[in-house]
């Protein structure tokens, strides 16, 4: 067993819009990381920072990644397919951001504040939830323990941040074309023209007209709640914001409860900021880890019956999807991994 009391890490896609925040998060919250190998495509000199120092970005291979503790994966689908299998084999950590493993049976998908339980010393694959689906389960979770939950119907807000450092350079060239008064690149990393603009599609439609981000959504939900039969329906949007999404939630309990009672739910929940007043914004929360739930309110409006009032409600919901949707929420999962035995030395 590892007992060092020391981590080698490893992070696979360190120069992307996750992988930096990672590498942030990693020195942060002081995780004991002894040897810290940062990875991409391909070689970069001096193209990551890691505890004040630059260090070199190196291209990822089966042969490079031997010896690290524990991986990072915050690279493409194609990247987690080709390499985890071989890391597995040999006993190494495996926290994986993209979808590549996330609904596969038996693999645990965990977000620390809602299902810490299912971390066993045995497991070795961690994938990491879609980063709209850790903060709606956040959110959620407080609900489903105080009145139980049967029924959530989403809108989301989401950045441009989530398509990585290409939906960031699209906006800003949009924008910059447009204050010019010069014609909008064609859009390449989004469905539509995104600045001054929102787009009601984020990953490519089902027969059934669905999105991609849509069903991420709803099956990831259900699964990290343990809910399997949540009704779940999304509306997956993506607006010209940088970084942190939001989600306009109407969710309905299986008891009757109040507005005073989930709010001092969500006052109790860890990883959750509650504001019984203010409104709160994606520019606001960028660069924290709580999930913000803010503008809470009773369905009364929706039901003629006022007995149905009180398993209806409706709130705001917004977390920076770069840190607790992905890099905080991965970093977290090292960090219980550690505590529970489940990291061995290379
Ligand atoms: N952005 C978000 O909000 C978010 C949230 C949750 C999960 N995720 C997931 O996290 C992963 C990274 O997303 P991102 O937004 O950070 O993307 P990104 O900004 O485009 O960065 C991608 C990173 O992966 C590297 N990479 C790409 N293909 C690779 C390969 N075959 N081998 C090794 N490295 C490779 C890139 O290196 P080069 O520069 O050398 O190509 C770059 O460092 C994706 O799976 C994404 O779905 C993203």
């Amino acid at each position: 067993m590892y007992e060092g009391g020391s981590v080698k890490v490893a992070v696979v896609g360190a120069t992307g819009a996750v992988g930096e925040t990672l590498l942030r998060v990693l020195e942060e919250r002081e995780v004991p990381v002894s040897e810290l190998g940062a990875f991409a495509s391909r070689f970069r000199p001096d193209a990551a920072a890691f505890r004040g120092r630059r260090c070199d970005v190196h291209e990822t291979s089966e042969a490079a990644l031997r010896g690290y503790d524990a991986i990072f994966f915050a690279g493409s689908d194609e990247a987690s397919e080709r390499y985890v299998p071989a890391l597995l084999e040999r006993g190494a950590i495996v926290i994986d951001n993209s979808a590549t493993y996330r609904m596969e049976p038996g693999v645990p998908l965990i977000v620390p504040e809602v299902n810490p339980q299912a971390v066993l010393p045995t497991h070795r694959l961690f994938p990491v939830g879609n980063c709209t689906a850790i903060i709606l389960c956040v959110a959620l979770a407080p609900v489903r323990t105080a009145a139980g939950l049967v029924r959530a119907q989403v809108a989301t807000y989401q950045a441009v941040s989530g398509a990585g450092r290409a939906g960031l350079d699209e906006l800003a060239a949009g924008e910059r074309a447009l204050a010019d008064g010069r014609p909008e690149p064609h859009p390449q990393a989004f469905a539509a023209a995104i600045a001054r603009n929102v787009i009601p599609q984020i990953g490519s439609f089902d027969a059934a007209g669905w999105s991609g981000e849509e069903n991420k959504v709803r099956a990831e939900t259900r699964k990290i709640l343990d809910l399997p039969d949540l009704a779940i329906a999304v509306t997956s949007v993506r607006v010209p914001v940088r970084t942190a999404h939001s989600e306009a939630v109407f969710f309905e309990t299986e008891r009757a409860t109040s507005v005073a009672e989930l709010a001092a739910a969500f006052e109790r929940a860890p990883g959750v900021a509650y504001h019984a007043e203010a409104i709160v914004t994606p520019r606001e929360v960028e660069g924290t880890d709580a999930v913000h739930v803010a503008r809470l309110r009773g369905g009364a409006a929706l039901e003629a019956d006022p007995r149905e009032s009180q398993r209806h409600f409706q709130m705001w919901i917004v977390g920076d999807q770069l840190r607790k949707g992905a890099a905080t929420n991965a970093v977290q999962i090292l960090e219980l991994a550690i505590a529970r035995g489940a990291v061995t030395s290379a």
